[in-house]
Formats: structure tokens, sequence, C-alpha cells
């Protein structure tokens, strides 16, 4: 691997691997069925310290790297990609946050219960008429007083109803464009903020998925995250590390994919041999590992940029495009391999598979994926 971990990644890595396999994967097909919200694992998880592993430890956080939280982030996914969602919007976009942008007293109000993940937070840009292009919000926040007011619906929101504390953009100065959304904290129970529609979805099925209607919602000033005309950059730069996270769901989930696959072929027979024996086998596999192999160094790659300081945005969507078209690759080739077996419950790869399919969808379409990184070359003054 050209990508060397360190001792203390390493450990991270096979803590993680242990736990997700002998506890998240126990639940993760029935949950696939039921829906159930895993909030016992989550709450283990907050205890292992992966509920905030970016953050450091004054705010209750593990203090690790970006290296470490993509390697722990691919392991939970390895067995639900559905609790990997949840964990990596707390992590990426929830925490990182309020830990770049909030005041002491909000770092000490809500940063330290997400971080140790005592409780479940949310972020809330999309909005029914506004998601790859979300400075066509219209959900609004007027200054009355002390507070703000808000009003508007947001759509898709990861864990809308099992969150404690959302993280919400709202226009205060409509003549503005990107500068006039501003970010706000708000917390569950707050009078007006109402969960709306519940989605029923084709994958991630253990992770709600919800609209959140702002009726008149009045949020303190203290609540406000940054300052006026900030909620675009903050939600920009905490999409940078998110996309880098579901990169890192993408890679675990392909994982699993293929080592199902790997376990399969070498049981199944066909023609009087193991089907692991053809060659027409063997090459998907070959790919297959070997496209999983080029997404993980693009992850490693983009981390350890964030981990240097450097600017990452480029890599972070250059790693979520591909490993995410990857993975939707992978399963169904994962799928195809396992033959009609491929297409009941009785095998985890038709979750994979639907878990798999919004990973070019959410936090960024892969078409908006390829806008970012385009402008980014085309802004490049080093090239002609
Ligand atoms: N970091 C910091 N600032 C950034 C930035 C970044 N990555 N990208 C843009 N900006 C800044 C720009 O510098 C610019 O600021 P200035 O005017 O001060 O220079 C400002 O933001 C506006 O930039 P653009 O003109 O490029 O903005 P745009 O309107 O053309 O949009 C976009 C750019 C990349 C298409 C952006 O709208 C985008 O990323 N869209 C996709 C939205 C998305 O990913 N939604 C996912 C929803 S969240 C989700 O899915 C979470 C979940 O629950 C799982």
């Amino acid at each position: 691997m050209f990508f060397k971990l360190n001792d203390e990644q390493l450990m991270i890595q096979s803590m993680v691997r242990e736990f997700s396999r002998k506890v998240i994967a126990l639940t993760a097909m029935e949950r696939d069925r039921t829906k159930e919200f895993p909030a016992e694992n989550l709450e283990k998880m907050g205890e292992l310290g992966l509920m905030g592993m970016m953050i450091p430890p004054e705010y209750e956080g593990e203090g690790a790297d970006t290296v470490s939280y993509v390697l722990a982030l691919s392991e939970i996914a390895y067995s639900c990609a559905a609790t990997a969602v949840v964990m990596s919007v707390q992590n990426s976009i929830v925490c990182e946050s309020i830990n770049r942008y909030g005041s002491e007293s909000q770092k000490e109000k809500f940063l330290k219960p997400l971080a140790a993940g005592r409780v479940i937070g949310a972020f809330a840009l999309t909005e029914p008429e506004a998601g790859s292009d979300p400075v066509s919000q219209t959900t609004t926040a007027v200054r009355d007083g002390e507070g703000y007011i808000l009003n508007g619906t947001k759509r898709f929101i990861t864990s809308g109803k099992n969150s404690g504390i959302v993280i919400v953009t709202a226009k205060t100065d409509e003549e503005k464009r990107h500068k006039g959304i501003s970010a706000f904290l708000v917390e569950k129970y707050t009078p007006g903020l109402i969960v709306g529609n519940v989605e029923d979805k084709m994958g991630l099925r253990a992770s709600d998925t919800t609209d959140l209607i702002f009726e008149n919602c009045r949020v303190p000033v203290e609540n406000l995250l940054g300052k006026e005309g900030d909620g675009f950059k903050i939600a920009m730069t905490g999409l940078d590390g998110g996309r880098i996270g579901i990169a890192a769901q993408s890679i675990g989930v392909a994982q699993a994919a293929l080592d199902a696959t790997i376990k399969y072929i070498k049981k199944r027979k066909q023609f009087g041999q193991q089907i692991s024996k053809f060659q027409g086998i063997r090459w998907m596999l070959a790919d297959m590992a070997t496209e999983i192999e080029a997404a993980r160094q693009l992850v490693f790659s983009a981390a350890a940029m964030k981990d240097r300081g450097e600017k990452f945005t480029t890599q972070a969507s250059m790693a979520k495009l591909f490993a995410s078209e990857m993975v939707n690759r992978v399963t169904a080739k994962a799928l195809q391999m396992h033959g009609g077996y491929g297409f009941t419950k009785d095998y985890a790869v038709e979750r994979f598979y639907r878990d798999a399919r919004v990973f070019t969808i959410y936090e960024g379409t892969s078409e908006i994926q390829r806008v970012v990184i385009a402008n980014q070359l085309l802004k490049d003054k080093r090239l002609p």
C-alpha cells in the first residue's frame, strides 16, 4: 500500500473493525427491514469515541486525525451503511462545523454532548426546491429583538427525527445571494420546529430522512453559528469534509460486497466446479478489488491533505465522485455474481446494492462533484 498507516491509525481500524463486525453487523439486516434507528449502537459508538472523532478532547472528542476517521467510518459502513451515515453527518458536518465556527459557549453547550455521542446532530441545508443549488433556498430568519424567527421547510434531512440539535441554514438577507445565508443551532423541542414527512427509502433504511418544518420558530441570537452571512461558507466547508466521509462509506460497503462475493463464489458450484474457477468471474473480481483500492488511495490522500491543513476541496470531490460511482459498479457486479440468490433478501448483497445507490446523490451529486473539480481546475493559476 502506497499510503502507510501509523500504529495509532492501525489500532483504531482494528478496534472499530472488531466492534463493527461483532456488534453493528448483528442487527443490520433486520434494521433494514424494520427501519429501526440504531440508537443503542450509536450510544456505544459514542462511548468508543466514534461520534466526535476529530474534535479535541477538551470538547469531549477523540482528537483523532481524518485518516483515522475514514478508517473507522469505512469499518462501520462495512456492517451497516445506515449507521455509518449517521456517524458521518455527526462527525464531519455537525461537530466539525461547530468546532470550526462556534463560540466558546456554543462549544460548551452543543459540541460537548454531540462529540460524546450523547446527542445526535443533523444538518439542514436542502429544501424541496433547493438541492444542488442551495443558494436558492427560501427559508428565512428574521431578526426580532434578541432572537431570529425561522420560517421554511428543509428536506431530506439525515437524522431529522432522531436528532437533538440541528444546524439549519436560512436567509437573513434576501439581496445578498450566498452572503445572505446564515446558520443557526436549533434544539429539539424548540416551539415551531416540526418533524414532517419521514421518507420511505430504497436504502439506508435504518437512518431516518425527514422534512423539518420551521413555523415561526424562535431561535436566540446566541445560537447563530459564526456571523450573519457565514451560513453558505459553513455549509460548503462542512461538505468538503462530509464528502470524504461519503467516500469512506462507499469503500466500506464495496469491501463488504467484495468479501461476501469471494465467500459465495468459492462455495457455489456450476458445471462441476466452483464458479471462482471461471475466468469471467475472476476478471470481475479483480476489477472490483482494483477499483476499491484506487478509491481507498484517493480517500487517504484527501484525508491526509485535510490533516496537513492544505486546501482539499478538489481531492474531497474527486474521492467522493470516484468512490461513490465505484461502489455502485462493485455492488452491481457482486449481485450479478450471486446470480438469482443475489436478488433475494437471504444475501446481504441486495442491501449493499440498494444502500450504495444514494452515495452518488447525497452530499452533492456526481454531477456537482464534477462542477466543483472543474471549477477548481479552471481557477488554478499554475495551469495554462
Ligand atoms: N469551501 C469554502 N467556500 C466555498 C466552497 C468551499 N468548498 N465552495 C464555494 N465556496 C464559496 C465561494 O468561494 C464563494 O464565496 P465568495 O463569493 O466569497 O468567493 C461562495 O462560496 C459561492 O461559491 P459559488 O459561486 O461557487 O457557488 P454556487 O452557487 O455556484 O455553488 C456548488 C457551488 C459547488 C454547486 C454548491 O452549491 C454545492 O456544493 N452544491 C451541492 C449542495 C450539496 O452538496 N448538498 C448536499 C446536501 S447535504 C446532505 O446531503 C447531508 C446529508 O444529510 C447526508
